[in-house]
C-alpha cells in the first residue's frame, strides 16, 4: 500500500481497492481525513508525549469529558491504555481488584460467551474461551465459564428460545457458586471475530437484570462496536443496557493511531480511592494517554458529532442494496444487519470453520474485482468507513453478487 483516501486504498502498482472492512474495523471517516491529520500535526508541535503517571494533559482531559457525554451517565471514570486487548485486560483486572478491595477475594472468576473474541493477550484470550488461534497458549490461559451467545439474523424465528437457553445456563452457573464470579464479559450486539454474530438488544437488557440479581459486574467489550458501528454511538446506548465497565478502542481515533479507554461506574472508582497505596490500580503502559492519539480521537469525535447521520443511516443503505443485489440468492443465508455492519453466510453444504478454503478463495476473488472483503470462514461481511455513500455501497453489493454467481458456476 502506498496511499489512501476516503474508502479507497492504493497499491504500489497503481491499482485501487475499496476498503470494505475499514482496515480491520478501525477506520471511521475514510482514510487520511484531513481534519484528523491536521489535529495530529498541530498536537505534535505542542506536546507529542509525556509520562501519564503523575501528569495529565489537555487532549486526554478533553477526550475523557467528550466520551462521557456520549455514554450512559453512570459511566463516569476513564482509564487510558493503547489497544483493544489491553482495554479488555484492564477491564478484567479492574473487576477482579474491585472485589478484592471490597474484601470479597473469592470473586475472581468470569463468565464469557461462546465465540467471544476480546484480544490476543493472555487475559483477553481467556475471556474469549476458545478460538482456532489459541491452541498452543491454552496452558497459560485461566478458566472462564462459557455460555452460548444467542446469535440471530433477519427472519430468525428462534431468537427468543436461544436467549432463554443462554439466560437459563447463565442463571445455573451464577446460582451454583454465587460468590465466585467477578463479572460477565460480552461483545454487545455484534460478536466480531466469531463471524459478525448478532444478538438482540433485549438479551443485553436481560443480562443486565441477571448481573444485578447476582451482584456481578457486567463488562461490555465495545472495542469494535463503539463509536457508531452499530448505528448508534455505542451498542449499550442502542440496547439501553448499561454495563459496569466498558472497553473501547479501534475506531476511537478514527483509525489513525492506537488508543484505548476503559470506563467504569463511580462505585467501582470509589473502591480504589483511598490513602492506602495497595488499593490503587497498578496498570500502566509507556504510551498510555498519548497526546497525539487523544488529539486524533477528539478530531474524530467532532466529525461524528457534526454528522451522526453517516453512521445512523448506513443500515438502511445496507438493507436497500442487499435487497437489490442479494434478494432471492440461494447461495447465502442468515442475512443480518446492525448499523454499519452487514453479514451473511455463504451456503457450502457443510459446517465451515474459520480456516476453510472458502474464505481465502472469496477474498482473492473480491480482490481481483478491487474490493477488500476478508471473509471470516464462510461469513462475508461488510463494514465500510462511514464516508461510503450509497453509490459505493451499491458497487460493493454488486461485486458480492458477481462473485457468488461465479462461484456457483465454477
Ligand atoms: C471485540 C474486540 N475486542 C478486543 C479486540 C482486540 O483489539 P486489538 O486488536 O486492538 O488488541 C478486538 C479486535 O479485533 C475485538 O474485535
Amino acid at each position: 500500500m502506498v496511499r489512501a483516501h476516503g474508502a479507497i486504498l492504493e497499491i504500489e502498482d497503481g491499482r485501487q481497492i475499496v476498503d470494505c472492512i475499514s482496515s480491520w474495523w478501525v477506520n471511521l471517516h475514510g482514510h487520511c481525513h484531513p481534519e484528523i491529520a491536521a489535529a495530529i500535526f498541530e498536537q505534535a508541535q505542542k506536546l507529542e508525549h509525556v509520562i501519564f503517571a503523575g501528569f495529565t494533559h489537555e487532549p486526554a482531559e478533553q477526550l475523557a469529558h467528550k466520551i462521557i457525554t456520549h455514554l450512559p451517565e453512570s459511566l463516569t471514570r476513564v482509564f487510558f491504555s493503547d489497544n483493544g486487548s489491553t482495554a479488555v485486560e484492564v477491564a478484567l483486572k479492574m473487576a477482579c481488584q474491585y472485589w478484592h478491595n471490597l474484601g470479597k477475594v473469592g470473586r475472581k472468576s468470569f463468565i464469557g460467551f461462546e465465540g467471544g473474541y476480546h484480544g490476543d493477550t493472555i487475559g483477553a484470550m481467556s475471556a474469549g474461551g476458545s478460538s482456532p488461534f489459541w491452541g498452543p497458549f491454552q496452558p497459560l490461559m485461566f478458566p472462564v465459564q462459557i455460555v452460548p451467545y444467542p446469535e440471530t439474523w433477519d427472519l430468525d424465528t428462534e431468537a427468543e428460545s436461544k436467549e432463554l437457553e443462554a439466560l437459563g445456563l447463565l442463571r445455573e452457573r451464577l446460582e451454583s457458586t454465587p460468590d465466585s464470579y467477578a463479572g460477565i464479559i460480552i461483545e454487545p450486539l455484534v460478536q466480531g471475530a466469531a463471524g459478525m454474530r448478532m444478538c438482540r438488544p433485549s438479551f443485553l437488557r436481560s443480562l443486565r437484570q441477571l448481573a444485578d440479581e447476582f451482584d456481578v459486574l457486567l463488562i461490555f467489550d465495545e472495542v469494535m462496536t463503539g463509536f457508531g458501528r452499530t448505528g448508534d454511538w455505542f451498542a449499550c446506548i442502542k440496547a439501553e443496557s448499561c454495563p459496569d465497565i466498558i472497553a473501547l478502542s479501534k475506531g476511537i481515533t478514527g483509525g489513525f493511531l492506537p488508543l484505548a479507554v476503559t470506563l467504569c461506574r463511580e462505585n467501582i472508582y470509589d473502591a480504589f480511592l483511598s490513602e492506602n497505596i495497595h488499593t490503587a490500580f497498578f496498570h500502566g503502559h509507556s504510551y498510555t494517554g498519548n497526546p497525539l492519539s487523544c488529539a486524533a480521537a477528539l478530531a474524530s469525535m467532532k466529525l461524528l458529532e457534526a454528522d451522526p447521520s453517516t453512521f445512523r443511516g448506513m443500515e438502511q443503505i445496507h438493507r436497500r442494496q442487499a435487497q437489490q443485489w442479494l434478494d432471492g440468492s440461494k447461495q447465502i443465508e442468515h442475512l443480518r444487519f446492525c448499523g454499519t455492519v452487514a453479514a451473511m453466510e455463504v451456503c457450502t453444504g457443510k459446517d465451515n470453520s474459520y480456516f476453510d478454503a472458502i474464505g481465502p478463495q472469496l477474498k482473492a476473488r473480491f480482490l481481483e474485482q478491487g474490493f477488500l472483503i476478508r471473509p471470516l470462514g464462510n461469513t462475508i461481511y461488510m463494514m465500510p468507513p462511514y464516508c461510503a455513500n450509497e453509490e459505493l455501497i451499491s458497487r460493493i453489493y454488486r461485486a458480492v453478487r458477481q462473485v457468488l454467481d461465479n462461484l456457483a458456476l465454477a
